[in-house]
């Protein structure tokens, strides 16, 4: 008794000494495996919560990172890991959360052979796999499905699918989330023989909504690439309608791109993906830096017309603004420019420290040696050869990525984003905070942050009342409590950055990648959290 009384304030110390010598602990939790499945474990919102407003009732899907090892192999690339899936449920003072481990093809054979199966891999794993001599292209199609699709999903047709920047899109049942199947597309002309990439971000066509997405068709012959866009019927998820397509010399990848009232507008970096070198290695070798003497087309902004009648405007970068970028923030219209918005790096981010999960858990190669991302904004003029102009538009000491704005503007002229900011006030890069930005009316960034915790995407869901500005409304994301090794579904006021609610402790959710909200009713019938067990 005297012992426990004794010992357990010193433990308290400690811990709390620990905390402070190591802010960064935990991060590297982030890249273990979340082996946790389980549906609707329900809690209610910590006691000073506000409850969630009627508007943001609904589910929070967000992909993570899930199981890093099978058998005897141990994954090394940041996207390889077999994808996981969580939802979290908001109603009122409640939240529900269902965890599930994603059964693609690539997780089912690889559990069939205790092994990590046959499949692309950003880098090979440790131990390495091997090709059999007589079936060198043993990680390509029909012979490894490739359906790791674990970055985004979207809602069409009341189906719920899950993407990557591949044109394979697996379906999920929105409740259990446990996988369905395979879409399958009808046959159509989008698809050639050697189909390499799609985007892990459709857009909303602005006028019908429809959701926007493309197939890219590397040509082996020529050495160059066609990018197809389509559009999806709410109707008929599984027709794609042609919206016309682009050349490239040498493939291009595009893991996002804007749209306006009127155009698709495409970044290209001057980057190819090399086909044949992904035939035979892993990918992360085939990002290659194109090499440029004079401004050109593999640097540059191609603006589709969305409609055909307009002509195609292609604007090149000088060579001392190489377009290294990911996400795309926004983009609009005015009378004379395409302005879009992207978050941006000094160099290849496909070819970057980040990209390695051995690289996130070593703390001096994290903190140190990660390329920054900055938000750019581009000015495109509407008349061709005019110049681009290009200016930072998030704090350079800061590497700032995941941006969301109120999903009401989207191509529209937004002045609020918010995003994911690592290097939070110049310090490591496991110093994450959420940081909102204002771009209209001067008033400095504002931020929401806690030491040695470590949040996901925030997605701002809007009010929806009919007077609301643009910032009025809730950002939603998960945060991992670090030195608890425990995670919690998080609410900040999007005009404030204030804390509003946290609903938890739930089991850790692993390195994420894209939110989404889907409103309460979205699938249709009774989703209520009744009955359910609180724990
Ligand atoms: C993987 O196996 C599970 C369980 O048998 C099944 O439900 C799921 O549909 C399979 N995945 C695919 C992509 O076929
Ligand atoms: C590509 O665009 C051209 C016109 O620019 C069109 O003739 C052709 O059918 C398109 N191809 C596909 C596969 O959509
Ligand atoms: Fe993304």
């Amino acid at each position: 008794m005297l012992a426990t009384c004794f010992l357990l304030p010193f433990l308290a110390v400690t811990v709390r000494a620990g905390a402070v010598e190591d802010p960064d602990i935990g991060f590297s939790l982030l890249f273990e495996t979340a082996p946790e499945e389980f549906e609707k474990q329900c809690v209610e919102v910590s006691p000073t919560s506000k409850p969630f407003p009627t508007w943001a009732s609904g589910d929070f899907i967000i992909p993570s990172l899930g199981v890093m090892e099978m058998g005897d192999r141990k994954m090394v690339g940041l996207l390889d890991p077999f994808g996981k899936m969580q939802k979290f449920e908001m109603k009122g003072s409640m939240v529900c959360a269902t965890y599930r481990i994603m059964a693609t093809g690539f997780y089912n054979a690889s559990k069939a052979l205790k092994t990590v199966a046959p499949s692309l891999l950003f880098f090979e794993t440790d131990p390495p796999r091997q090709c059999p001599t007589y079936n060198p292209v043993c990680n390509l199609a029909p012979h490894a499905p490739n359906d790791n699709c674990f970055v985004n999903t979207f809602k069409v047709g009341g189906k719920i699918l899950t993407i990557t920047d591949s044109p394979t899109m697996l379906e999920m049942d929105p409740r259990t989330l446990q996988i369905l199947k395979r879409h399958e597309f009808d046959k159509d002309k989008l698809e050639d023989v050697v189909r390499y990439s799609g985007s892990a971000h459709p857009v909303n066509h602005p006028v019908t909504g429809d959701w926007i997405d493309s197939v890219g068709n590397s040509n082996l012959l020529t050495g160059g690439a066609q990018i197809n866009f389509y559009h999806l019927n709410e109707d008929d998820p599984n027709r794609r309608t042609s919206l016309g397509n682009v050349t490239f010399d040498h493939p291009p990848y595009m893991h996002s791109f804007g749209i306006t009232e009127n155009y698709l507008v495409l970044p290209r970096m001057p980057v190819q993906l090399s086909i044949t070198d992904i035939m035979i290695k892993p990918l992360s070798a085939g990002f290659q830096d194109l090499k440029m003497s004079t401004p050109g087309i593999d640097n540059a902004f191609v603006l589709l017309p969305l409609d055909g009648s307009r002509k195609v405007i292609r604007a090149f970068l000088p060579l001392d603004d190489m377009l290294y970028f990911v996400h795309t923030v926004n983009a609009y219209e005015t009378a004379t420019d395409i302005i879009i918005d992207l978050t941006t790096s000094s160099h290849n981010p496909f070819a970057s420290h980040g990209l390695s999960l051995p690289a996130n858990k070593d703390k001096a190669v994290m903190r140190h040696k990660f390329t920054p991302e900055v938000v750019k904004r581009f000015v495109i003029p509407l008349q061709e050869g005019k110049p681009v102009v290009a200016s930072v538009i998030s704090d350079p000491r800061t590497s700032t990525d995941f941006t969301k704005i109120n999903p009401r503007f989207a191509g529209k002229k937004h002045c609020f984003f918010w995003a994911v900011e690592n290097k939070h006030g110049g310090e490591s890069y496991a110093s994450i905070a959420i940081v909102k930005y204002d771009l209209c009316y001067g008033s400095p960034a504002k931020h929401w942050f806690r030491q040695s915790w470590y949040p996901s995407e925030a997605l701002m869901i809007p009010s929806s009342e009919p007077s609301a500005a643009e910032d009025d409304g809730i950002l939603v994301f998960t945060a991992l409590d670090g030195a608890a090794d425990q995670s919690y579904l998080m609410t900040v006021d999007a005009q404030t950055m204030e804390i509003r609610s946290e609903a938890g402790p739930f089991p850790r959710v692993g390195f994420t990648t894209h939110g989404q909200f889907y409103a309460a009713g979205a699938w249709g019938g009774q989703e209520i959290v009744e009955d359910s067990l609180i724990v």
